[in-house]
């Protein structure tokens, strides 16, 4: 394994060459950083689930440039989809979409729709492109740690999680730290209305207002598996503590106007929900490397982005 920091657009396409052949390549995007493979090539998916540890049956999000690619991807896709596509991509959104014959088991799990995306990071953005340039179609890249553990937004954190685990072809681009810092807004769209099935960055109501309708929060056919929906996910060492006060020797994660106890440590102290989201997964991190058996997190209140804050919370705090 290799870490390329100096992300020229030649190294990205030396990196976007060890995609085509066969090799992993993890890469920041604006939420989180994934671990990529070449989506139509089934030894380099399966290299992606056993690094991390994962279940097969879990689907993956495909990665492309430009809407251009999904038609090659999906198939029956909605007017409301292409609506969300044009007003969010690049960004924090996943479409859910019936798939094409390309979509192969290995990348969806099994199931009939696959998961797209256009992430908004120059790095992500670039690689995808030059992928596509040497005839790749899309790179399948879940975040880049272990099954159930909490997801990096730097590439520092993507070498504690997996760096023994990948083989020595494999590459992680380094380009700092993630702008938003909780995954994707996962949005299915095999309905004649979109539902959300993981909330983050772009919200249920600016999805309701973009498509000026109502739209309901989570999987409507139980049937779909999103690995972000198991009630344990996203889960550090240290035992979560959600909203109870902290005692001596606990981690905080509060905001900035939460004064800290005595002889607790704090961990995080963001501003704003913008800031919240951008450095949870890193303090919860921290708290590892602290050796810190409980962290104590007050959550954010209200919609948006603090929903996204709270369910990765949830998940954390029943690991
Ligand atoms: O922000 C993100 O979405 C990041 C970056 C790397 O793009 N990726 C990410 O991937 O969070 P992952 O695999 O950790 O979580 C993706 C979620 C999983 O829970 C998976 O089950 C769900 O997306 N998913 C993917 N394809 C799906 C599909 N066809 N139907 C339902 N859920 C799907
Ligand atoms: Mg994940």
């Amino acid at each position: 394994m290799q870490t390329i920091s100096d992300c020229s657009v030649a190294a990205i396409q030396i990196a976007a060459k060890s995609l085509k052949d066969g090799h992993l390549v993890a890469f920041p995007t604006e939420t989180v950083y994934g671990l990529g493979a070449d989506a139509t090539n089934e030894k380099a998916v399966s290299k992606i689930y056993s690094v991390k540890a994962r279940p097969a049956d879990h689907p993956l999000i495909v990665h492309i440039s430009s809407w251009s690619q999904v038609e090659k991807w999906a198939r029956d896709i909605p007017e409301y989809a292409k609506k969300l596509s044009d007003m969010y991509w690049p960004g924090p959104i996943t479409l859910v979409l019936r798939r094409s014959h390309l979509a192969k088991d290995f990348v969806t799990g099994g199931q009939n729709t696959v998961g797209l995306r256009v992430p908004d990071q120059k790095i992500a953005l670039m690689l995808a492109k030059e992928f596509e340039k040497i005839g790749g179609l899309g790179i399948a890249a879940p975040s880049a740690n272990k099954f159930g553990a909490v997801s990096p937004t730097t590439a520092e954190a993507v070498v504690d999680e997996i760096g023994t685990a990948l083989g020595k072809l494999d590459l992680i681009l380094d380009d700092g730290q993630c702008k938003v810092g909780v995954e994707s807004t996962i949005v299915d769209c095999t309905r004649n209305k979109p539902s959300i099935l993981r909330p983050g960055a772009v919200t249920s109501e600016m999805i309701e207002e973009t498509l000026n309708i109502k739209i309901s929060q989570g999987a409507i056919d139980i049937n779909i598996r999103v690995s972000g929906l198991l009630k344990s996910h996203y889960a550090p060492m240290a035992k979560v503590a959600l909203d109870e006060s902290a005692q001596p020797g606990d981690g905080l994660i509060a905001l900035a106007n939460i004064p800290t106890p005595v002889g607790v440590i704090r961990l995080a102290s963001p501003i704003n929900h913008e800031e919240y989201a951008n450095v949870l997964f890193r303090a919860l991190r921290l708290g590892d490397q602290k050796g810190l058996k409980k962290i104590v997190v007050l959550q954010p209140e209200g919609s948006g982005l603090a929903l996204a804050i709270r369910d990765r919370l949830a998940k954390a705090a029943s690991g």
